[in-house]
């Protein structure tokens, strides 16, 4: 089986390339990255190892060498993960988000149907439905929930969702698209919240809070998230959606002060700032859907997955200290400085 994963340099591309290598030795991972501020080859460096993973530094909206890349390869499946995935960046520039999330989606089912493929799986977001109120906690996101965004962010991938459900039906392209809510563990980007926090502390530096940091997410550990995609894209029902999420809802602030707590630093590093434009209240996945016809449950509750985390990013400050150096630092100053 020749497998290509889109976006393998990121956060959650990068932990699936790892689990499927450890579990199908006999899988071909073929991993399609560009490399932009969130791909890191240092991510990668033990998979470039493995004789069953090849790289392509390659960007998915080039259709020219992502048909070359279908032709010599012969890809059974393709997961697609590559995208801008930060709702801050959406709002200070959209124009990359529409870019890749859209048309770079568009380029790879066309090279699907070109070639022909067992199946596109569309790595999606709970960030489509847009959110809850606070007020309701009866209330979750199924799948039958509308699309209502609110970012450019969740725009862009809602209407990549959209148009793979047009190339389904229309084309008959076999697809499939998981929309899950937030992920953490190991090689997230420290632009986003748990990570960032870590980092911060870790330095003593200020904890950004957005608002009064009431706003809920729901957390998965990445590694749920990879064995639930691994699930659908060899069990899953063509041109189905399916919602992964754990019922794990925490309020940010509650998140922070519990890293506060971990790393034994202060309290008082907290710091209030604006809050996020248009920001989301709270997200609630409702996984029966995956749970009843794949099985599929968490493993990983989060008082268990935040240590293993925190963990992770103490052993690993190389790979976190190098990003935090670059050009990351100009982001930093730009979105903070005079929050
Ligand atoms: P990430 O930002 O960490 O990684 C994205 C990767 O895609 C990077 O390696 C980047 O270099 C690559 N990429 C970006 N544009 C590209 C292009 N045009 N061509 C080729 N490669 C490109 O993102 P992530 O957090 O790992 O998210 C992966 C996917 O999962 C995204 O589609 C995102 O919408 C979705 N998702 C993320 C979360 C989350 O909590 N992080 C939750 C639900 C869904
Ligand atoms: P983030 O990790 O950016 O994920 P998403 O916006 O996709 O949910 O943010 C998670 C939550 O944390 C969100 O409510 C915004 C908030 N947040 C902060 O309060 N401070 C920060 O510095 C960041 C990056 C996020």
């Amino acid at each position: 089986m020749n497998i290509i994963v889109t976006g393998g340099a990121g956060f959650i591309g990068s932990n699936f390339v790892y689990h499927m290598l450890g579990k199908y030795p006999e899988y071909k991972i073929l991993c399609i990255d560009c490399l932009t501020y969130a791909g890191n080859m240092s991510t990668l460096k033990e998979a470039m190892d493995n004789p069953n993973f090849k790289f392509f530094k390659t960007n998915i909206c080039d259709r020219k060498a992502i048909y070359e890349i279908f032709e010599n390869e012969k890809p059974d499946i393709v997961v697609n993960f590559a995208a801008e995935s930060h709702v801050d960046r959406s709002i200070e520039n959209p124009e990359v988000f529409l870019q890749t999330n859209i048309l770079g989606t568009q380029v790879l089912m066309d090279a699907c149907r070109k070639y022909g493929i067992k199946r596109y799986h569309q790595v999606s977001t709970d960030e489509v439905y847009g959110d809850l109120p606070l007020d309701r906690p009866d209330l979750f996101f199924t799948e039958e929930t509308p699309i209502h965004t609110s970012s450019p962010y969740s725009a862009s991938k809602a209407s990549a969702d959209l148009l793979v459900q047009a190339y389904h039906r229309t084309f008959g392209l076999p697809v499939t698209i998981s929309r899950c809510s937030n992920n953490y563990g190991p090689y997230h980007f420290p632009e986003k919240l748990i990570p960032l926090m870590i980092a911060n502390a870790l330095n003593d530096k200020p904890l950004p809070v957005y608002g009064e940091g009431l706003n809920v997410r729901d957390w998965l550990y990445v590694e749920d998230h990879c064995k639930a995609i691994d699930l659908i894209i060899h069990n899953g029902k063509v041109g189905e959606v399916y919602n992964i999420g754990g019922h794990n809802e925490m309020k940010n602030i509650d998140i922070v002060k519990l890293i506060c707590k971990h790393l034994e630093k202060p309290e008082s590093l907290i710091t209030f700032v604006t809050d996020r434009k248009g920001h989301d209240m709270r997200y609630a996945i409702d996984p029966t859907k995956i749970h009843n016809e794949l099985g599929w449950l968490p493993e990983t509750k989060f008082a268990d997955g935040i240590l293993k985390t925190i963990k992770w990013y103490l052993e690993n400050k190389e790979w976190w200290e190098t990003i935090i150096s670059g050009e990351y630092q100009s982001y930093y100053e730009k979105m903070y400085k005079d929050r």
